[in-house]
């Protein structure tokens, strides 16, 4: 019997579970449904790994009842559900999974991007509830141009950059405003790092690609909205709260702006009595950024491999917090 021991807060990919279970006994928890904060802490209770969720609540009460932890692995790039800096107080490697799904999330966000402003979930809706009567009318359903237009990126990360690449097979001239300027990306690519007042009020298409942090909460508010062209489309793929949900409410019923593609939501799920769900220039897709088959076994592998290697007391490759390595 292994005396590691390892609870995963959702099913994964077999594959993965048997990377752990060559190490560790292995507890899953079966439900869809995820543990609530009580069960998750009861569970964490005497484990040496955990791989977590970005819905599970990994605070400093946890940490302090889970006192055999040698290693958090997180499922997502996204950690805005872990208190790292508790972590790391306690010394604990947190891993997390960069990279590997940054393709198939530009992929969704490109989706995104080309439905709001070609109208294409909107005009599915019309066609299944059966308005489509006239054949063809030269004035209706004429969305944005997408090829040619100015494609603004805020947070030019791993996902930002997978982005841009797809606006720049659109032939879009693509801005950016990011943390650091990356002139290497500037030259190499061919795309402007601007301010980001700028980058509102110029671009057509403004995509969020930011990690949530308490700089970057209501990042995108009533100012933000006003800013931006009333013809823009906004695209958010990086955590509900980076934008105030009342304030775009207002600016699509109002048309400060023209459309909106949501990956992610505040909260999530989006209670279906949201008065976001009644706009018809906005489309939501729930949480589904990196969502493929494949890219979400890579996944699953890449965070066993992490927790495995924690659990080994070996670096984590992709830790991030690897000042604990020092202490
Ligand atoms: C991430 O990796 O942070 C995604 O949002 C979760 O799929």
């Amino acid at each position: 019997m292994k005396s590691l021991r390892v609870f995963v807060t959702r099913r994964i990919f077999p594959e993965a579970v048997d990377l752990l279970s060559a190490v560790a006994q292995v507890e899953v928890w079966p439900d869809d449904e995820p543990p609530t904060p009580a069960q998750l802490l009861e569970k964490a209770e005497g484990v040496h790994g955990l791989l977590t969720n970005v819905m599970d609540r990994v605070d400093g009460g946890l940490l302090d009842a889970a006192t055999e932890l040698k290693a958090i692995s997180q499922l997502s790039v996204g950690l805005d559900n872990v208190d790292l800096v508790a972590a790391t107080r306690s010394g604990l490697p947190v891993s997390n999974t960069p990279g590997v799904l940054a393709k198939s999330t530009a992929d969704l966000g490109f989706g995104l991007l080309l439905d709001a402003a070609r109208l294409i979930s909107r005009g599915d809706r019309w066609v299944r509830a059966g308005h489509w009567q006239l054949a063809h009318h030269p004035m209706h359903w004429l969305g944005s141009e997408v090829h040619g237009a100015t494609l603004g990126i805020l947070g030019m990360g791993q996902i930002g950059l997978e982005m841009a690449k797809r606006g720049m097979g659109f032939d879009m001239k693509v801005i950016y405003h990011s943390r650091t300027r990356k002139p290497e990306l500037d030259a190499e690519y061919g795309m402007e790092y601007v301010e980001r007042d700028m980058l509102l009020s110029s671009a057509d298409f403004v995509c969020l690609h930011l990690p949530l942090t308490a700089q970057t909460r209501h990042y995108i508010g009533e100012t933000e909205l006003r800013a931006m062209k009333p013809t823009a489309v906004l695209v958010n793929m990086a955590r509900g709260p980076v934008v105030d949900s009342k304030a775009l409410y207002t600016a699509l019923n109002e048309g400060w702006i023209q459309a909106a593609g949501l990956d992610v939501t505040d909260p999530e799920p989006i209670p279906v009595d949201d008065p976001l769900l009644t706009l018809d220039n906005l489309i939501i897709s729930p949480h589904i950024g990196s969502a493929s088959l494949d890219t979400r076994r890579a996944t699953c592998l890449m965070a066993a491999r992490d927790l495995v290697a924690g659990l080994q007391g070996e670096p984590m490759e992709h830790c991030v917090n690897p000042e604990v390595y020092q202490a």
